[in-house]
């Protein structure tokens, strides 16, 4: 059953490395898994006896790590041991949009998974199955495999060693992770080593379906995973485009994705209007497949793609315009409150959150902002806003600006205005005419993820606006 794999190797301890590792630890008693990181405090975290302290929040992720924690589970900052006694390595690390040199700001930069490679080249011993989980540009596994190749010749020192490399993208979505993992829609696997791709797909048969598990040749697979991505977030801008048409023309947004996905060929899932994708990998995902058509001179495919992320960042400036607009043209000294700064439920991330961008929009209007998230820290929050500095001034000082609040009536006292940024259940079930009572008049709530029932509002004073809500609220009052 196991061909031999008996030690898997993680290579990243992040939101897929810890998940991922996790629910195959779960599902393969028979198997030993290491996970490992070069960061220190990471490990440590994912090793703390206190399991609310993990790295990474996703709903089942705690009991998953209790049950196999200590016993196929194991997290260690020990890079050379653990790869040393690996059959298979994954390779799990974060793939960052370039920010200087060649391809800047396009380009996925690859540093990170070349020095994955370099450490597997140096430590593996034997048979070493290498398998690309993080997201890569189309051609990626050709880097890893020269950089393994060159030192697969035997030498005094080191005991020969051979490599095979398979790609195996990750399509898991933060909040939903381990569900997504347990019950995936497919797993993809690319290659050309069958009696590697059968390793693979013998670790996944203990709970995937083997109809779910698609074969494929290795440049496939890794061009799925940026078209998978690419398409998601084309479906968000398309309907965050027309949420703006909604509000111009009295339509409402949430009943045009109702009709338009109930047919079956376009589909009902997301097609949620918002404050704009955010995540650590749609953009830098759709940024990178831009990059890949340019290099081959596709440029019309290349500008087509890049106005999906054009109309995301004009979603979140449109929605800063109308809050200002709406408080009287300025926001200078006034207390605004933030529901939720992570990019979507259910997690603790906040990278490329809108919630940034139309944060840092207010601070630079003058705005104060109170913030109130389940699962976010304000070190977070204060990490995501460090480039605000110099869009403001040198005086400005993120904690003299943004605070944390601990409860939403903390959050409304003396508020002009609330936004809703995330999805968080709880938020539907906020009172809102005690809210209301602490607000300064008039007092204005935005709900950025239409989300809340106007029904909750027609005994209070307060003023509602709605992401593509073009239906007028006083006929409803
Ligand atoms: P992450 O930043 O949460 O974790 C990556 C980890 O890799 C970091 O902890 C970093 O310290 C570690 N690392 C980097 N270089 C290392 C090295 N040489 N040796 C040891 N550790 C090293 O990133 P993530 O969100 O888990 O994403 C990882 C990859 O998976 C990316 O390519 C991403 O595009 C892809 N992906 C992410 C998601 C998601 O929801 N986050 C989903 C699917 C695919
Ligand atoms: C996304 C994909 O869904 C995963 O399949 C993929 O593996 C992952 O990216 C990745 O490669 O990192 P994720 O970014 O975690 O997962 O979360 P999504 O549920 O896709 O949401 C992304 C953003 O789009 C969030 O800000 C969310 O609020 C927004 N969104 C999503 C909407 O505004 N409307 C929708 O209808 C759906």
């Amino acid at each position: 059953m196991s061909d031999g794999i008996k030690t898997i190797c993680c290579i990243g301890a992040g939101y897929v490395g810890g998940p991922t590792m996790a629910v195959i630890a779960d599902k393969c008693k028979y198997l030993k898994v290491i996970v490992v990181d070069l960061n220190k405090d990471k490990i440590n975290s994912w090793n703390n006896e206190d399991l609310t302290k993990l790295p990474v929040y996703e709903p089942g992720l705690k009991d998953l790590i209790k049950r196999c924690r200590g016993k196929n589970l194991f997290f260690s900052t020990n890079i050379q041991q653990s790869i040393a006694e690996s059959d298979m390595v994954f390779i799990s690390v974060n793939t960052p949009t370039k920010q200087t040199g060649l391809g800047a700001g396009e380009a996925s930069d690859l540093k990170f998974i070349e020095s994955s490679a370099r450490s597997i080249a140096e430590f593996a011993i034997g048979h070493t199955i290498v398998v690309e989980k993080s997201t890569i540009p189309v051609k990626t596994a050709e880097v890893i495999k020269t950089i393994l190749i060159s030192s697969q010749k035997g030498s005094e020192k080191i005991p020969e060693k051979s490599f095979t490399v398979l790609s195996n993208p990750e399509f898991l979505a933060e909040g939903t992770a381990i569900d997504d993992l347990i019950n995936p829609s497919r797993v993809l696997i690319g290659g050309e080593s069958k009696t590697s791709i059968n390793a693979l797909v013998n670790i996944y048969k203990n709970w995937v379906s083997e109809e779910k598990i698609i074969k494929t040749n290795i440049w496939s697979s890794e061009l799925s995973k940026l078209t998978a991505n690419a398409f998601l977030a084309q479906r968000v801008s398309s309907i965050n485009s027309i949420s703006a048409l909604c509000e111009k023309t009295g339509a409402d947004i949430s009943e045009v994705s109702k009709a338009v996905g109930m047919d079956y060929r376009i589909g009902r899932h997301f097609l949620k209007a918002g404050p704009g994708f955010g995540g650590s990998c749609f953009k830098k995902d759709i940024l990178n497949l831009v990059y890949i058509c340019k290099l081959y001179d596709l440029n019309e495919v290349a500008n087509y793609w890049n106005e999906v992320l054009k109309i995301n960042h004009w979603q979140q400036n449109r929605l800063t315009n109308i809050i200002v607009k709406k408080l009287f043209g300025t926001v200078t000294n006034k207390k605004i409150g933030i529901l939720g700064f992570a990019f979507k439920a259910n997690t603790n991330d906040t990278r490329e959150s809108p919630a940034i961008n139309i944060c840092s929009n207010l601070l630079m209007e003058g705005a104060k902002l109170t913030i109130y998230d389940p699962k976010v820290k304000f070190k977070d929050i204060s990490n995501s806003l460090k480039n605000l500095k110099n869009a403001v001034n040198d005086s400005f000082k993120i904690e003299e600006n943004v605070c944390m609040s601990s409860s939403f009536e903390q959050l409304a006292n003396g508020s002009d205005a609330i936004l809703i940024l995330t999805e968080w259940v709880e938020f539907k079930e906020i009172e809102w005419l005690k809210i209301s009572k602490l607000m300064r008049k008039p007092s204005w709530i935005f709900d950025c993820r239409d989300i809340i029932d106007i029904n909750h509002f027609r005994e209070s004073d307060l003023n509602i606006w709605k992401i593509g809500f073009g239906s007028n609220m006083d006929n409803l009052k």
